[in-house]
């Protein structure tokens, strides 16, 4: 946070990235949990095992992961910004791949057993979701950390961007809460309701993923809690664009 900005402030902005980091990681804790003493744990075989690694992958790559990939921008204000922009960049990677995983574990499952891909409106709006991802991150590499492309189109596509990473984020929270009601149908659609311990560990989930989602999007739109612009790093930056591009000055 800027070394100005009112104390009061900074301690509500601490307040609420460290109730973001502890939601999200009893979200992890809790998927792992769920699938490891209700379904019988983790295993890379093609059965039900390998389909526990799904859901934590997803929470842990989709939601967790991506959620503090995007945060790094609010949180560490007075780095230099092509660190965050690295930074931003790996724990994307690192969402990519556990997400990737994630999803290799659940279509090597539904072969194992001969049941049928991509039937449901979870396993659709989750592949959408993946797959705008992947898009969002190649372009990120292209436009952003490796620029490919001129800095007026850079300018032009990082609103696009910043509302992407949003609506990704929503979009990763709602297939997870459909993927959730989806396996309890499965595992548990006689006693659901009754108020079996193991549905309550997933309505819990769901709510923790919601709470995850809401301060994210607080944490990620509210103007005061935006990077400042640094004149150091503007006037660098339109220096590299004169020395690339030429200024009107220049021949
Ligand atoms: C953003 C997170 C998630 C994404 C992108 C996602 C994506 C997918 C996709 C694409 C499939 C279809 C696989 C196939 O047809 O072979 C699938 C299956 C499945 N997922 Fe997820 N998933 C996510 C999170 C979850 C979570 C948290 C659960 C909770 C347990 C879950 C439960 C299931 C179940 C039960 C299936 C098998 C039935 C079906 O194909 O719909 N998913 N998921």
């Amino acid at each position: 946070m800027e070394e100005s900005a009112p104390r009061s402030r900074r301690i509500t902005f601490g307040c609420l990235v460290g109730a973001s980091q502890v939601v999200g990681l009893a979200s992890v804790v809790l998927t792992a949990v769920w699938m490891g003493h209700y379904h019988g744990g983790f295993a890379w075989d093609g059965t039900a095992k390998e389909f526990n690694v799904h859901p934590l992958c997803m929470v842990l790559g989709l939601i967790f992961l991506q959620g503090d990939a995007i945060l790094v921008y609010r949180v560490f204000q007075n780095e230099p910004k092509k660190v965050v922009k690295v930074l931003h960049g790996i724990i994307h990677l690192l969402a990519l791949i556990i997400s990737i995983v994630g999803m290799v574990a659940v279509f090597d499952f539904h072969r194992t057993y001969g049941i049928p891909d991509m039937y449901s409106l979870h396993s659709w709006c989750g592949m959408v979701t993946l797959v705008i991802f992947c898009l969002q991150w190649v372009l990120g590499l292209l436009f952003f950390l490796f620029p490919v492309v001129s800095s007026q189109l850079r300018a032009l596509y990082l609103p696009i961007h910043v509302f992407s990473g949003l609506v990704l984020l929503v979009l990763a929270i709602g297939s997870s809460l459909l993927g959730i009601v989806e396996k309890l149908l499965f595992s548990i659609m006689s006693t659901y309701s009754k108020r079996v311990p193991e549905g309550i560990l997933a309505n819990v989930l769901g709510i923790l993923l919601v709470c995850f989602g809401v301060l994210m999007c607080y944490l990620i739109s509210k103007e005061e809690y935006k990077r400042p612009p640094n004149p150091e790093e503007e006037s660098l930056s339109i220096h590299f664009k004169s020395l690339t591009e030429g200024s009107p000055t220049s021949p």
